[in-house]
């Protein structure tokens, strides 16, 4: 098993992972804004779905969706913990009965023969995680596919911007005295971010020209000494994304960047406009509109979406 296989078991099944997922809308507007892009995108084109595979399916924020809909779906992750999660929400849910839970790592997907399932998906970034086999596991992902396959990887131009930009979570904190960890650690070191930024061109460069925003050596040692770094995230461009869909063969590529509207917002307004019901409709609505257009794809906030279609 390479390092990234390694961290990312370490990393996601830290005990408070599989909760800290389920908190994730009710304390970021990004997510917010993404997952009602790709739930968009799920409920769209579920004509002849009746089988899908959703890979680093997590806490089951779009595998549970599926099996609500009536599709049997198998549930693979590489975290216990997080499959533990969703195991208990598919439950109150009713929805166990639809759903197989699997522990692995998309590095290996042996087990799946070939067009096994309508529908192949995997959301918010897995792949990215897989480095150096990204190309590879999205190849076999397509390979089990029969109908359609829809992936959302890390973005490299749609990432590059927190570079320059330490406070970009901030923009999208839905309430800052919420008790969420993460958001309260924002909070408190919003002044000392600032007063330790500075602007360095080199390393936007590399991060523009390799695809990695951390230092990846480092990631390795710290998992060496028994730490649990970030995950290696190997950020994609959209026309790599695109080119590799297309060289394994998926027909009538399209890509989108959730979030590249609503990062043009301020927090202020953007935090007025999700806590009115009637306001936030038409907002998601349009944002699912906008951020679909391919020129602002790769400005999406985090992910770079790519649907496809298998054909014979
Ligand atoms: C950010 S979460 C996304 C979860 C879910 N797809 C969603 O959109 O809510 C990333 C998930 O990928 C899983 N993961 C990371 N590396 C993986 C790998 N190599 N194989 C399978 N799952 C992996 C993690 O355990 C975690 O559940």
């Amino acid at each position: 098993m390479n390092y990234s296989t390694k961290i990312s078991e370490r990393m996601w099944n830290l005990p408070d992972k599989g909760e800290l997922e389920t908190q994730r809308e009710l304390s970021f507007i990004d997510d917010i804004v993404q997952k009602a892009h790709i739930e968009k995108e799920l409920l769209q084109n579920l004509d002849g779905i009746r089988t899908a595979f959703d890979g680093g399916a997590g806490s089951g924020r779009f595998s549970i969706l599926l099996a609500k809909k009536g599709v049997y779906v198998t549930h693979f992750d590489i975290s216990h913990s997080m499959i533990d999660k969703a195991k208990e929400l598919a439950e109150k849910e009713g929805v166990l009965d639809k759903i197989t839970f699997t522990t692995g790592a998309l590095e290996d997907l042996s087990a799946y023969a070939d067009r096994s399932f309508d529908l192949v998906m995997s959301f918010d970034a897995p792949i990215s995680y897989t480095f150096p086999r990204q190309e590879e596991v999205i190849g076999d992902l397509v390979r089990i596919a029969r109908r359609k396959i829809m992936i959302s990887v890390s973005s490299r131009l749609g990432a590059l911007p927190y570079l320059a930009n330490p406070l970009q979570k901030h923009q999208f904190i839905l309430d800052k005295n919420s008790p969420n960890g993460w958001i309260q650690w924002c909070m408190k070191n919003r002044d000392k971010m600032i007063d330790s930024f500075a602007f360095c061109r080199k390393k936007c460069d590399d991060t523009l020209h390799t695809g990695f925003l951390d230092d990846t050596e480092e990631a390795k040692r710290a998992y060496d000494r028994g730490e649990t770094p970030w995950c290696i995230t190997y950020h994609f461009m959209p026309d790599e994304l695109e080119r590799i869909l297309r060289e394994n063969g998926v027909k009538n590529v399209s890509l989108s960047g959730p979030g590249a509207f609503a990062r043009t917002i301020p927090n202020e307004i953007l935090i007025k406009i999700i806590n009115d019901p009637e306001q936030k409709r038409q907002f998601l609505d349009f944002c699912y509109e906008y951020d679909r257009n391919p020129y602002v794809c790769g400005m999406g906030k985090d992910n770079l979406f790519a649907k496809g279609d298998i054909v014979d």
